[in-house]
């Protein structure tokens, strides 16, 4: 496998999934504490409360970093510890964690890559409606103006939503995540709505002509027809349509997927003059979020409907499929570029033993080798792929899941916060030296 000199190699997390410190130091409440203290929203009533106390244990996890020869670390920014309402005061302690944060990475000569929006959404503003609320996209913007301000002398990278069809399909959809509300047509609304702050957060950053660089990340997978049947083929279309293309195509052709015509329909209301124009400004590259693909035939009726997987899957359910990954550069490269890409998270959950102090995943290292050698192939096509970030850096607090799914390539052991390196992180380490 060969990649470019300049190729970045990262690991990622988010704040919910690893900060703990749900209380301190001013943090005011985010829908995922909320959430995840509702009986039966959470595996086991699993809470973020303590996570990985990350919160705590940053200079000994930064260590770890370094450790692994990555050259860049992603993270988010919880918008709760940095404006406990919202909006208006600034929280000045919640800040400071972060500048320590960035502070120690730099000094360790890795580069934080910052995500602004990885689902922990203040509860204050959910009670004004969350992303049902066109008003909350300017919250976000006004937020994100803040970090900027604060932080943005010395971050490279900015991310502003981490994979908006989750917040909006699962948030306001099927209600599988926080804030848990389960309404189909009105999810469109959401989703409408993230964008357009996507699209703010961008037009503000560009005024303050800070220079680096600032994009979204997406969760894409492609969807393939289990059948040359044309009612299976137009059934993965509608699939991709709704998970993939309801997103590329308002950010990078400013309007939405015109096949769709239901979802049109739910979400037109919510369109305002001006709004697509807001929403397709330029990125300076796309974050692509990777684990699996989908396998689609369509029902009596011609709705795509899920099929088995074919080959293993992981703790998650999810198809082990890495010529997937390659498939969907290639697609987004020739449908939606040129644009630089960025793999901001593939990984996988498996269930790890710890046997005298190792944890051998050798499956996981498996998936990250198949994955990282369908990178080298896109490359060697063309394809302008910058960089790849593994999911995850350590063990964390899998949503809905709880700390019932390991990611990590670090293991934690959530009663005494020990930190492991796995196998796989061990491979990833002696791949990034060589
Ligand atoms: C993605 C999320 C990330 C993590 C992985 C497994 O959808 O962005 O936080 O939960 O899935």
């Amino acid at each position: 496998m060969r990649f470019p000199e300049d190729f970045v190699w990262g690991a990622a997390t988010a704040s919910y999934q690893i900060e703990g410190a749900a209380f301190e130091d001013g943090r005011g409440e985010s829908i995922w504490d909320r959430f995840s203290k509702t009986p039966g929203k959470v595996l086991n009533g699993d809470t973020g409360d303590v996570a990985c106390n990350h919160y705590h244990l940053f200079k000994e996890d930064v260590a770890l970093i370094k450790e692994l020869g990555v050259d860049s670390y992603r993270f988010s920014l919880a918008w709760p510890r940095i404006l406990p309402e919202g909006k208006g005061s600034v929280n000045q302690k919640g800040l400071d964690f972060y500048k320590r944060l960035i502070h120690e990475l730099l000094e360790q000569g890795v580069s934080p890559a910052v995500t602004l929006y990885h689902w922990d959404l203040p509860q204050v503003l959910e009670d004004l409606g969350g992303w049902l609320n066109r008003d909350t996209a300017k919250y976000f913007a006004d937020y994100a103006q803040v970090a900027f301000r604060e932080l943005g002398d010395v971050i490279d990278s900015w991310i502003t939503l981490n994979e908006p069809w989750c917040s909006a399909f699962l948030g306001y959809g099927n209600g599988e995540h926080a804030p848990g509300k389960k309404d189909f047509p009105s999810h469109f609304r959401a989703a409408h709505h993230l964008l357009l702050g996507h699209g703010l957060v961008v037009e503000g950053y560009r005024q303050l002509n800070l220079g680096a660089d600032i994009g979204i990340t997406l969760n894409l997978a492609p969807q393939y027809p289990a059948s040359p049947d044309p009612r299976d083929i137009a059934a993965a279309r509608k699939a991709d349509g709704f998970q993939n293309r309801w997103y590329l195509d308002p950010i990078f052709k400013g309007r939405y997927p015109s096949d769709l015509e239901e979802f049109m329909a739910y979400v037109s209301p919510a369109i305002q003059p001006g709004d697509l124009e807001l929403i397709s400004q330029p990125n300076d590259f796309l974050g692509i979020n990777f684990y699996s693909r989908g396998l689609v035939a369509a029902d009596a009726n011609g709705e795509p409907q899920r099929q088995k997987p074919e080959r293993s899957v992981t703790a998650m359910g999810w198809e082990v499929y890495p010529e997937a990954l390659y498939d969907l550069l290639l697609r987004v490269h020739q449908d939606y570029g040129p644009l630089p890409l960025y793999i901001t998270e593939n990984g996988a959950a498996y269930e790890d033993v710890v046997e005298q102090g190792r944890i051998k995943d050798h499956k996981r290292q498996a998936y990250l080798e198949e994955h990282i050698a369908q990178c080298a192939r896109a490359i060697d096509s063309g394809i302008p792929l910058q960089g790849y970030y593994v999911w995850s850096l350590l063990d964390n607090f899998e949503w809905a899941f709880g700390y019932d799914r390991r990611f990590g390539i670090i293991y934690v052991d959530f009663d005494t916060q020990e930190r492991i390196l796995k196998d796989s992180a061990l491979w990833y380490q002696s791949f990034l030296r060589s």
